[in-house]
Order: C-alpha cells, then sequence, then structure tokens
C-alpha cells in the first residue's frame, strides 16, 4: 500500500499541473480582469456615465449591464480612432489595456433590469 504513494503522487502532478493549465486556457480573458480596480476607475467616467454605469448627460449612453467584450471593444474602438468622439477619444486615450478590461468587468458585474411598457 505505502509502496503505491510515491506512484500516486507522479501520476497526480502532471495531471494537476495539465488541468490547470487546461482551466487558465479555458479562461475568457475577462476573468482575469479586475472589477473592484475598475470601479475606483471609472469615477472619472461618473460625471457622465453614473455612479452605477446609469448616465446621467442626456448624450452618454448607459454602460451597466453591458457585455464586457462590448466595452472593451468600444473602448478599444475610441483608442485606436476606428471609433471616434470628442470625449471619448480623450478619455480612452488615457487608459491602459488593464484600465480597459478592469473597466469592461465592473461595468459589466452591474445588474440592470428592463420593464416593458405596459
Ligand atoms: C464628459 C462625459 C463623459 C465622460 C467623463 C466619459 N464618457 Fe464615455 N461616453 C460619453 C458619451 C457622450 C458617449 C457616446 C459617444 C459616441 O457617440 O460615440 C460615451 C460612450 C462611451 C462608451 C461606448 C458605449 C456604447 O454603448 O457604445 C463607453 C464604453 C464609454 N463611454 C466608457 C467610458 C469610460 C470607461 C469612461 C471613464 C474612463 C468614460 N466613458 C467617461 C461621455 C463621457
Amino acid at each position: 500500500m505505502q509502496a503505491n504513494m510515491p506512484r500516486l503522487q507522479h501520476r497526480a502532478l502532471p495531471l494537476a499541473l495539465a488541468l490547470s493549465l487546461a482551466l487558465s486556457l479555458a479562461a475568457p480573458a475577462a476573468w482575469a480582469a479586475d472589477a473592484q480596480a475598475g470601479r475606483a476607475k471609472a469615477q472619472a467616467c461618473a460625471v457622465c456615465h453614473g455612479l452605477n454605469g446609469l448616465s446621467t448627460a442626456p448624450d452618454a449612453p448607459n454602460l451597466a449591464g453591458q457585455p464586457a467584450l462590448y466595452l472593451a471593444r468600444q473602448l478599444k474602438a475610441y483608442q485606436s480612432g476606428e471609433r471616434r468622439h470628442e470625449v471619448m477619444t480623450l478619455m480612452a486615450k488615457g487608459l491602459s489595456a488593464d484600465d480597459v478590461a478592469n473597466l469592461a468587468a465592473w461595468y459589466a458585474s452591474i445588474s440592470v433590469q428592463a420593464q416593458l411598457p405596459p
């Protein structure tokens, strides 16, 4: 019985490594994002997009509950110039790749409810 123990460990280690590698490869990039860091960064966005991601400025879209993929894509589009807007092009320029992922994760993590009119 005891003689088998080292053999078991030998087999378990590569298995655990393979499993953790598979999990890390399977995890979408958004999982690595830090929503709380995004929340702190979002202070700079709140004047137009609201503290809760529901916009306070009439020409600014709601960000709360939008998919992180979509939000990150828009911010990158402002950065690259593919999408242009006086304010947002400037706002996006100051964001690092981590900021973009974290902000997207933060706004995506806010849950919103939609109610149809009667
Ligand atoms: C001074 C107001 C203002 C501030 C501050 C601001 N935004 Fe915006 N944001 C806007 C407006 C207006 C638009 C719509 C622009 C357009 O038509 O492309 C917009 C659009 C966006 C969009 C695209 C949303 C969509 O549905 O396509 C994202 C994402 C976004 N803002 C994120 C941010 C983030 C993150 C910050 C803070 C780092 C920020 N904004 C700061 C005004 C603002």
